[in-house]
């Protein structure tokens, strides 16, 4: 299996261009499957999950073009000739669970795989299964599928008990085709369900309040294609500002939403990294003077996203004093801590906390990625660790982050990667 090879590297400067983002494509791309007609989806990142989607949307009756190199899919569903999910794509992307709403809107029918657990917790799909209900869905489960019927879907009120990103967007999914109106309480506010409601709005649909915790639909008898351009990745965004600020580096990222990385900004200010916005994007320096501890919480959006914690917390190793995060959302999401410790960090964990002693010089080892955002953790400690980190199981970051080692490289990074 293919690894990276990663050096000490200097401080990274230079500048970058974020991809389109992974969690804003996917729902889109499934939400394509309402339209009677053709959605052209645009600053489509290459990624591993995205390619396991087209073959999950082929395989349901979409004609799917792929047109990576210009950043374009083209989908088109005249007719579904397959209501389910089958466990082959689901084991390879959980993600695979948001063509149930669609399905179920549009042949009010849907069997998706159960997929199961996962390296970052046990991530259940009841707050999804709950909203479907509520819109008359009758729900069975058995042989490892959950299946979702419904003579005529009806608008209805679901409150979710968390604010699941990938449940408010299933709900809306198949609300935007039933009957009447529905409202979704205490939903997710993420920008990628502000990005899925414009795509489905311009579909023709009826979607108003996301981005805030009350979201209405209103139901339409049908939706038509669209064009529609996918909001910059957010996740890759912070993943290269903590690179410049763990390297002391000095890079300008470009295609950026500022908005969309504000408590991942706040903390690296906290930190002493300097961050100035500009037209061209936002410029982060971590050369300008020693960087200090900073506590965290993750909660979800507006606050510290759970997908930046590791490389967060792969930072906080190297600044002067400790730190304490703390991860709300997933229960098991600290199996970097593991392999950051394999390198020097020290870190413990206690229940959902963890307490980062700071002040370290990483010592580069054999490690793995645990998962996707974990993996990036990895490399970015290797960058400021002695000597060479060697890290296995990079498939994890293939899923989510597009021309990864290409991009660190040109910033100066000291990263090969080693096919077997
Ligand atoms: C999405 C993101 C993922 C991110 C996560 C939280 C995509 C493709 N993935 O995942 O990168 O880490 O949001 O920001 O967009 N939960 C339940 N029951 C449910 C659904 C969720 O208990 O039916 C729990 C989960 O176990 C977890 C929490 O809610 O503890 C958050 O999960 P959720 O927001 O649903 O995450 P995903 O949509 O899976």
């Amino acid at each position: 299996m293919a690894k990276y090879i990663v050096q000490k590297s200097g401080p990274l400067h230079g500048e970058v261009e974020i991809s389109g983002s992974k969690n804003a494509v996917l729902p889109i791309m499934a939400a394509a499957l309402l339209a009677e007609g053709e959605c052209e989806i645009l600053e489509v990142p290459a990624l591993r999950d995205v390619d396991v989607m087209c073959k999950l949307l082929s395989c349901i009756g979409s004609e799917v073009k792929e047109d990576y190199e210009n950043g374009r899919i083209v989908i088109r569903t005249d007719q579904i000739i397959e209501e389910q999910a089958p466990y082959e794509l689901v084991k390879r992307m959980r993600a695979s669970i948001l063509v149930m709403g669609p399905l179920l809107a549009r042949t009010k029918k849907a069997k998706i795989a159960l997929p199961g657990g996962c390296a970052i917790g046990a991530r259940p799909i009841d707050l999804h299964l709950k909203g479907f209900q509520a819109l008359g869905a009758e729900i069975e489960q058995g042989h490892g599928y959950v299946e979702a019927r419904a003579d005529k879907l009806k608008g209805g009120k679901v409150y979710l008990d968390f604010p699941s990103v990938g449940a408010t967007e299933n709900i809306m999914m198949a609300a935007a085709l039933a009957e009447g109106n529905t409202i979704i309480e205490n939903a997710a506010e993420e920008p990628e369900i502000v990005d899925l409601a414009n795509f489905m709005n311009k579909m023709g649909a009826k979607v108003k309040g996301a981005g805030t915790d009350t979201i209405r639909i209103e139901g339409v008898s049908s939706l038509h294609g669209t064009r529609h351009t996918v909001i910059p990745d957010r996740i890759e965004t912070g993943t290269f500002m903590v690179a410049a600020a763990i390297t002391r580096g000095n890079v300008l990222l470009k295609n950026v939403v500022p908005d969309h990385v504000k408590p991942v900004i706040a903390k690296l200010i906290e930190c002493g990294v300097s961050i100035e916005d500009s037209d061209e994007g936002i410029r982060v320096r971590g050369d300008l003077q020693p960087l200090i501890s900073a506590d965290i919480k993750t909660m979800p959006y507006p606050g510290f996203p759970t997908d930046m914690q590791p490389q967060f917390m792969a930072l906080l190793t190297t600044v002067n004093g400790p730190s304490v995060v703390v991860e709300t959302v997933f229960e098991n999401r600290y199996m970097h801590v593991g392999e950051l410790n394999r390198m020097g960090a020290e870190i413990k964990i206690e229940g959902r906390s963890s307490i980062i002693p700071g002040d370290r010089t990483l010592q580069g080892a054999q490690v793995i990625c645990t998962d996707l955002r974990a993996g990036a953790a990895m490399v970015l400690a290797g960058l400021m660790a002695e000597g060479t980190t060697e890290i296995s199981e990079i498939y994890h970051l293939e899923r989510g982050y597009a021309s990864f080692a290409h991009k660190f490289r040109t910033l100066g990074a000291n990263l090969m990667k080693e096919e077997d």
